[in-house]
């Protein structure tokens, strides 16, 4: 009788752990993805590779007001450089890149913005980032894409508003 509740008492420190643990961690990823608005970037297109400059809206790269404090990216990425490679907006925009590559694959990661895609030949990337602090922003292409694969960059440039 008493060996039974040891035994009953010992499972149940592991049993309950065992419990909580998976429902806080359930608990962790339900706020992120909902309350955070953390969420992978998705995939907002198909293009013709071969055929990116002449396909809207990567005939025309670059930034785009598309309301009093929202813009536009649209951006190609190619061995050894984004085009555009410098993007200037006012302090506390919010930014989405329109992505994609015209050749390999290719990578945009702009280290303090929450902007981490990759960009690959066929598919239009969609990230959309907010600006709150002025400064300069590195932006670095960070999938491996050949021998110059480390000078492909840019910056975003975020202005003071006057
Ligand atoms: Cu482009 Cu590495």
């Amino acid at each position: 009788m008493k060996q039974g509740a040891t035994v009953y008492l010992y499972e149940l420190a592991w049993i309950l752990p065992s419990i909580a643990i998976p429902v806080g961690m359930l608990a962790a990823l339900l706020v992120t993805a909902f309350g955070a608005g953390i969420h992978v970037p998705s995939v907002a297109g198909r293009i013709d590779p071969t055929r990116v400059t002449e396909t809207a809206p990567f005939d025309q790269p670059g930034v785009v007001q598309t309301g009093p404090v929202s813009y536009e990216v649209r951006m190609i990425g190619q061995i050894w450089a984004f085009t555009p490679n410098e993007i200037r907006v006012p302090v506390g925009s919010t930014v989405t890149f329109v992505a994609t590559s015209k050749d390999v694959i290719h990578g945009l990661f702009i280290p303090g913005a929450n902007v981490n895609v990759m960009l690959i030949p066929g598919q239009i990337s969609r990230v959309t980032a907010r600006f709150d602090r002025a400064g300069e922003f590195f932006m670095a292409c960070h999938e491996y894409c050949g021998i110059a694969h480390h000078t492909m960059g840019g910056k975003v440039i975020v202005e003071p508003r006057s």
